[in-house]
């Protein structure tokens, strides 16, 4: 369910306090461009395998709350990525997407491809009626990633988004079980 492997040498399996040493390699070749959008890849806090193991903690405790985990990409062997969920909001059973994508893997489809399976999952099988996705007003990739989806903008919240001490507008996405999926033609 959460195991695929993918055309272009793409593979992806839940990521688990295991891989915090990988976790923590990718985020040092690639700091500059992650910690830009995510607080938590900034070097005061993801800076050792301690930090990468709680970072991943965080997303196993929020597995055995909700049945979603954490999901690691790699390429060609090497963890490029992940995809995470945030907690599941009740009785509506809404949650959101964040991810993050080392830029070496960029602008080739990786996230978009990688996203699909699971999205699936997460609607189809996991019960899901909403996955919402924020992304940064100014991060076009990220907002091209929920587009090429088929998430549906559904506005801009002002002032919502932090990264550091910068306090940003946060263009506002969600996916539906009824939505068209655009991969599935
Ligand atoms: C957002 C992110 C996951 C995108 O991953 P990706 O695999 O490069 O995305 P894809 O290739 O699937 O699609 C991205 C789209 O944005 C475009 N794109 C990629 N990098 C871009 C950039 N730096 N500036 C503008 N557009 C960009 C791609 O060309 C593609 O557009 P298209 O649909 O017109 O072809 C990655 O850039 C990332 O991790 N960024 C830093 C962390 C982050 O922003 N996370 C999301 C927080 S909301």
């Amino acid at each position: 369910m959460w195991e695929h492997d993918l055309d272009g040498g793409l593979h992806l399996e839940p990521l688990r306090r295991a891989h915090a040493e990988e976790h923590l390699a990718l985020v040092e070749r690639d700091r500059a461009a992650l910690s830009r959008y995510l607080g938590w890849a900034a070097a005061d806090r993801m800076s050792t395998p301690a930090d990468a193991r709680d970072f991943l903690s965080r997303g196993e405790e929020r597995e055995a709350d909700d049945g979603l985990p954490w999901v690691g990409i790699w390429l060609d062997g090497l963890l490029v990525g992940g995809v995470l969920w945030f907690p599941v909001e009740h009785p509506v059973m809404a949650t959101s997407v964040g991810y993050w994508l080392d830029s070496g893997a960029g602008g080739r489809g990786v996230m978009t491809r990688s996203l699909q399976p699971l999205l699936d999952t997460v609607l189809d099988r996991c019960g899901m009626r909403r996955v919402g996705l924020g992304a940064e007003v100014g991060n076009t990739a990220s907002r091209r990633v929920a587009e090429r989806l088929g998430f549906a903008f559904e506005g801009v919240k002002r002032s919502a988004w932090m990264v550091g001490d910068r306090v940003e507008d946060h263009a506002m996405y969600s996916l539906l079980p009824g939505d068209p999926r655009p991969w599935h033609g």
